[in-house]
């Protein structure tokens, strides 16, 4: 299954290389997660919480999100904070790889708004039990900055396959050099069975060393409610009270980044070394 899913990769980005080679930056991306796998027969209706703005160096391809991803390129719906522009603003995207969008769109973004470090970010990605239609609403609480964004483009055998929760960061061309990066506050509700198994504060991860504190949970009616009071992606080589550094601005962070069809391609890639922990 594995070898089966990298072959598939390979040949995708086979196809898809010649097409987009000469708008990629130059070197290569780099990807760290945690990922929570729900257990079989369960599928995530609602992952919120709140992301804390980190230190923006420079401008730059800077992604940062929670997401949740689908299974086999299915997609992933993820609010993501990015840096190209020199100032932090995050997009509200539903992203997915093969041909089923109606629109023949691959990419949905929704431009959010700009946001400040220190700024607590919160995201709330849920479906509608009625509708089954997927929204992801953010707001920075104390301000007036709020979007909510709807996603009735996901069909609805993939709105109710959704197994997998994740927090990534995704470096093109750039290093972590914004210090580690703060999740607080979260909430993932899984759907279908009572299984509590996968939460826990041992994630899969993706070469990234985390801290993750205050993990509970509720069950009720077949729905399992994973709280997480806080997650904290550790920035390689540093350490808890290190501070960010500074640098120059890059000439690859001039660049507008459009391309946000590889971060799924990429985080899938990177999904696949995972050992799921049901
Ligand atoms: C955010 O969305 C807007 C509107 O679609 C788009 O122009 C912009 O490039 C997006 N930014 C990122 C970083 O994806
Ligand atoms: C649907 O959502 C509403 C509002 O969140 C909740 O009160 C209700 O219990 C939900 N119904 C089901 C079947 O999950
Ligand atoms: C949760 O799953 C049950 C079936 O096990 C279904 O009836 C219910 O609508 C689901 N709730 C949501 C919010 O998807
Ligand atoms: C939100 O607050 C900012 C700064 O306080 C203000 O400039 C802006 O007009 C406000 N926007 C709305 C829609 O109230
Ligand atoms: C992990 O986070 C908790 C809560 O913030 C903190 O008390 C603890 O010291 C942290 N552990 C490490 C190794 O940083
Ligand atoms: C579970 O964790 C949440 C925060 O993550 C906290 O607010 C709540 O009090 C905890 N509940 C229990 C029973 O420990
Ligand atoms: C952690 O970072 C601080 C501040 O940069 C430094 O003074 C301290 O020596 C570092 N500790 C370790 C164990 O690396």
């Amino acid at each position: 299954m594995r070898l089966h899913l990298l072959a598939t990769l390979t040949a995708l980005l086979t196809v898809l290389l010649p097409t987009y080679a000469d708008t990629l930056p130059q070197t290569p991306t780099t990807i760290y997660n945690v990922v929570y796998t729900a257990s079989t027969g369960q599928n995530f209706i609602q992952f919120a919480g709140t992301m804390i703005v980190p230190h923006l160096p420079h401008a730059g391809f800077y992604y940062l999100w929670p997401g949740l991803f689908l299974p086999d390129y299915g997609g992933v719906l993820q609010p993501v904070l990015s840096g190209g522009t020199g100032q932090w603003t995050i997009n509200n995207t539903w992203y997915y790889v093969v041909n089923e969008d109606p629109a023949g769109a691959q990419d949905v973004r929704d431009v959010a708004f700009g946001v400040q470090e220190g700024d607590g970010m919160r995201f709330d990605m849920r479906i509608n039990n009625e509708t089954g239609i997927w929204s992801i609403t953010l707001s920075v609480p104390g301000t007036n900055k709020t979007a909510t964004n709807e996603f009735p483009m996901i069909l609805p055998k993939k709105a109710y396959n959704i197994p997998y929760a994740v927090f990534e960061i995704e470096l093109w061309s750039q290093q972590w050099d914004f210090g580690s990066l703060t999740f607080t506050d979260i909430s993932m509700v899984a759907n279908g069975t009572t299984s509590t198994s996968w939460c826990n504060d041992r994630p899969a991860t993706l070469q990234t060393s985390f801290n993750a504190s205050g993990v509970n949970f509720t069950v009720q009616d077949k729905q399992v409610t994973c709280n997480i009071q806080s997650m904290v992606l550790l920035q390689p080589g540093a350490n808890a009270s290190a501070q960010p550094t500074e640098d120059s601005p890059s000439s690859a962070g001039k660049v507008l980044f459009g391309l946000s069809f590889w971060w799924l391609l990429l985080g899938l890639g990177a999904m696949l070394t995972y050992t799921p922990s049901s």
